[in-house]
């Protein structure tokens, strides 16, 4: 039995990590196009960066939750087991998860806009901002996705087979509105997979699924996993 678990910002709310939407959502205080987009760190990369900087060092102060630490679990005890991710912060493998797909990179990785030069860095804060690269002196970015930049494409293309063949999907803590992304579960749903969500708050998905637990992820999770052990 292959299980695909999808997981969005809400699995590392319960770690202290800001959310992107909801109500004390990062895009209620600051505005997508000023900090998550191309056009907006070749504008301002300082101000991009600070706000990277800041995001890093809430991250760096937190720990993963018995969420992160359930899904890690189901690696070990599922030997068909998958997990995809939109979440840049790392808190998966800092749970133990060691397969984790990263749709929309990583916030501890640093790349150059010039060469192809890239680094894991967990400083927080940097010592240099905007930092430049070690061998080119080019600029260094985020070595996340932005708004209207494409997904990693073997990440993208591994998470669409997986949704194609998962037998349950579970997707836990996003809103599903950011795609392609929030194209995966209705592609494992229509595909025949069981779909199941974790959430407090309703989504698109819901009507969608077979079970959705109206709850927060490390509650919620441990529901799920009687469901799969049933089905
Ligand atoms: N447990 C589970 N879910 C939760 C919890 C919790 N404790 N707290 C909040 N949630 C839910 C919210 O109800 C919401 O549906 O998590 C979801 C978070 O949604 P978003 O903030 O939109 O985050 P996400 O869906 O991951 O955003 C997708 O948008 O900004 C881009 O690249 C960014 O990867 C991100 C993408």
């Amino acid at each position: 039995m292959r299980i695909v678990v999808l997981t969005g910002a809400g699995i590392s709310a319960e770690s202290g990590i800001p959310t992107f939407r909801g109500k004390d959502g990062l895009w209620n205080k600051f505005r997508p196009q000023d900090l998550a987009t191309p056009s907006a760190f070749e504008r301002d990369p300082v101000t991009v960066w600070k706000w990277y900087d800041w995001r890093r060092q809430i991250i760096a102060k937190a720990e993963p939750n018995e969420g992160h630490r359930i899904i890690a679990r189901m690696e070990q005890e599922f030997d068909d087991f998958y997990l995809i991710t939109q979440n840049v912060d790392g808190l998966h493998q800092r749970a133990g998860s060691k397969k984790v797909i990263e749709l929309h990179g990583n916030i501890w990785t640093l790349r150059c806009t010039s060469c192809s030069h890239q680094k894991t860095d967990y400083r927080a804060p940097l010592p240099e901002i905007p930092p430049s690269c070690e061998r080119c002196g080019a600029l260094m970015r985020p070595g996340v996705v932005w708004f209207g930049e494409s997904l990693p494409e073997d990440a993208l293309n591994l998470s669409m087979d997986l949704s194609r063949s998962a037998d349950i999907f579970v997707v836990v803590g996003t809103s599903a509105t950011v795609y392609p992304a929030a194209q995966l579960p209705i592609l494992a749903r229509s595909s025949g997979a069981k779909l199941v969500e974790v959430n407090p708050q309703e989504t698109d998905l819901t009507s969608y699924a077979d079970l959705s637990v109206r709850k927060k992820a490390s509650d919620g999770l441990r529901e799920v996993l009687e469901f799969i052990y049933t089905n």
